[in-house]
């Protein structure tokens, strides 16, 4: 059982008997089961998966926003990973709770659990650290006043990038990839002009649609498909692709378990980067499974860290690996595979 789960069900008394909102918890034998009247959301589509046989769609919601559930008696957010998207949960969250109600927070110290205090802060008073176990805490707040409601709008972030052939509106939500910038690695993929072959493209780890959007209009014999884990990057995707007049198809997808049938090509700036330096084996199971996904003759074309060393095994997996872009940091591969 993950840490969070461990020390919540060693408080378990704190929350018998209530009707509660399971933020972003992890999948295990704990949130496996939570109480029937218990809703959970989660923006992971890997924890949706694993949490749909036991939860059926009244209780278990995977989306970008908080689902609208009546008549809570309390909220427990699993503390994610970015600080930003804490925020951006507990701006969602809070406003479902009647003052009086508790509002938790669980996570692990190494997670950012230890600014919990700051961030509940925001929400209520009587802040509390209840249990500290296992490298996690847990804390409380009780809500005071009706907070504001949330609104989308004020989260929500666009900027204009500009590129020799187009400018294009990126829209971001906090936690999202690269939120409000353009990342340097997917900068120096989208710097590459050599077309595209046409028809189906996917977009895999889409982010905010950065990829996809430039490369769809330069690359008009293309249709792109988009797929992310994670339900706050397809949102962003979806909206930057609209706002740019863009028609592309969006759909969650933890790594290619959505994805079916062939392309002509797959573009990335994948997920793979773990920090650790020689860890390949997120790397190699995408290489190996994408060949299934691509069209004899069909063009990967990515982008990593120059570090990584990635060419041995996309030659291995799928073809020749050419070099198309590079700079200090980072190096676009090509590979075409076998016709
Ligand atoms: C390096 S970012 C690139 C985002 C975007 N393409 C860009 O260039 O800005 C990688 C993306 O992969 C997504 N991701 C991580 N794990 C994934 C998985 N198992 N399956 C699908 N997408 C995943 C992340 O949510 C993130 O949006």
């Amino acid at each position: 059982m993950d840490n969070t789960s461990q020390i919540l069900e060693r408080s378990a008394e704190l929350f018998a008997g209530q009707r509660l909102l399971l933020v972003n918890p992890p999948v295990d034998g704990l949130t496996r089961q939570v109480p029937a009247d218990w809703h959970v959301w989660t923006w992971d589509y890997f924890v949706q998966q694993g949490l749909s046989a036991g939860l059926d769609e009244t209780h278990l919601s995977f989306s970008h926003l908080c689902p609208q559930v009546d008549g809570l008696e309390g909220a427990i957010l699993v503390m994610p990973k970015a600080i930003e998207r804490a925020e951006f949960a507990l701006a969602q969250i809070a406003p479902l709770l009647r003052a009086g109600c508790p509002l938790y927070l669980v996570g692990e110290k190494k997670g950012g659990i230890t600014r919990a205090e700051k961030l509940l802060t925001a929400h209520g008073a009587a802040i509390e650290k209840l249990d500290s176990a296992r490298h996690c805490q847990l804390w409380r707040c009780i809500v005071q006043d009706q907070p504001a409601p949330f609104r989308l709008e004020d989260w929500q972030r666009s900027i204009a990038l500009t590129f020799p052939d187009q400018t294009v509106e990126l829209v971001s939500l906090p936690g999202v990839f690269s939120h409000g910038r353009l990342d340097e690695g997917s900068q120096l993929l989208l710097e590459e002009l050599a077309p595209l072959p046409p028809g189906k493209v996917l977009d895999f780890g889409c982010g905010a649609g950065v990829l996809a959007t430039v490369l769809a209009r330069r690359n008009p014999d293309t249709r792109f498909e988009l797929v992310d884990v994670d339900a706050m990057a397809l949102y962003c995707a979806e909206q930057t692709l609209l706002v740019n007049g863009v028609q592309a198809q969006v759909y969650p997808s933890d790594g290619l378990s959505d994805v079916h049938g062939r392309f002509a090509a797959v573009v990335s700036n994948p997920p793979f980067h773990t920090g650790i330096r020689h860890d390949t084996s997120i790397a190699e199971a995408f290489f190996n499974e994408v060949t299934r996904n691509l069209l004899p003759g069909g063009e990967l074309r990515i982008v990593a860290n120059g570090f990584l060393r990635y060419p041995p095994l996309i030659e291995e997996h799928i073809g020749p690996c050419r070099v198309l872009r590079e700079n200090n940091r980072f190096k676009v591969y090509s590979a075409i595979a076998p016709g």
